[in-house]
């Protein structure tokens, strides 16, 4: 996060705080100078990075990523005769870890919705993964297996940031991530649940550097072999959502 006033960020899309620059990564050298080769003009070389813009302005960068493994931490689970766990108690995770930043989405305005998908799905190489008629389009990134990492999302009046999302392990470090933010002083912005698309258990908040962050855990994965599905209709935000038969002020459920 910077101050809105540096001089170093690219011009914002919209007004107040905002994603400024999305930078991706890529494996090796030779993938940017693929990406250069299939952007040309429309791209510029910057020390070790590739810049460009989509059509609605946002800047874009690219750049190399020794990614390091995230640590994974399946809990194990009882169920009936299943005994997972045995004679060992769970403890709160207090502060999970973010795994890594698995998707953004963009607010586009429809009449602006083909070209940027012409542009994601051309010289970026990015694949539909659902596209839905009235809702927007979820992007998979090329070489990656998410359900998505780049969701083009309608909305009338403008583009720019609707969230940044974060893996985390599970639900339950979804939920106290959630917990320490609120604890914290932030807003949560809807209701915990799992999406209907995507599958992922998910929890949002407020975030001052503009949109909203989204805390995310088990999501679809669809490999190479996964045909774009289109709905005429979105199909449900939810396959549920938290509801509450009323308030609970304490909070202790007491
Ligand atoms: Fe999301």
């Amino acid at each position: 996060m910077r101050p809105a006033d540096d001089p170093a960020l690219p011009p914002a899309v919209e007004p107040g705080p905002t994603l400024r620059e999305l930078v991706w990564g890529v494996e090796r050298a030779a993938d940017l100078a693929i990406l250069a080769d299939r952007l040309g003009p429309a791209a510029r070389r910057e020390g070790e990075g590739l810049h460009s813009r989509d059509p609605t302005g946002l800047a874009l960068g690219f750049r190399v990523m020794a990614r390091e493994a995230a640590p994974v931490r399946l809990r194990q689970r009882n169920q009936g005769d299943h005994r997972g766990r045995v004679n060992e108690r769970l403890s709160a995770y207090g502060s999970p870890p973010a795994l890594r930043i698995v998707h953004c989405a963009y607010n586009i305005p429809r009449a602006a919705n083909e070209a940027a998908l012409a542009f994601w799905c051309g010289p970026l190489g990015f694949k539909p993964v659902d596209k839905v008629l009235d809702t927007g389009t979820f992007l998979q990134a090329e070489g990656d297996v998410e359900h998505h990492n780049f969701f083009l999302c309608f909305r009338p009046d403008r583009a720019g940031i609707n969230h940044i999302a974060v893996e985390l392990w599970d639900f339950d470090a979804v939920m106290e991530a959630g917990n320490r933010m609120i604890e914290a002083g932030w807003k949560e912005s809807r209701r915990p649940g799992r999406h209907r698309l995507g599958s992922n258990v998910y929890r949002f908040v407020h975030a001052p550097c503009g949109g909203r962050l989204e805390f995310v855990a088990d999501m679809d994965r669809m490999d190479k072999d996964w045909q774009t599905r289109v709905w005429e209709k979105n199909p449900g935000h939810n396959i549920w959502m938290i509801r509450s038969s009323g308030p609970d002020p304490a909070g202790t459920g007491d």
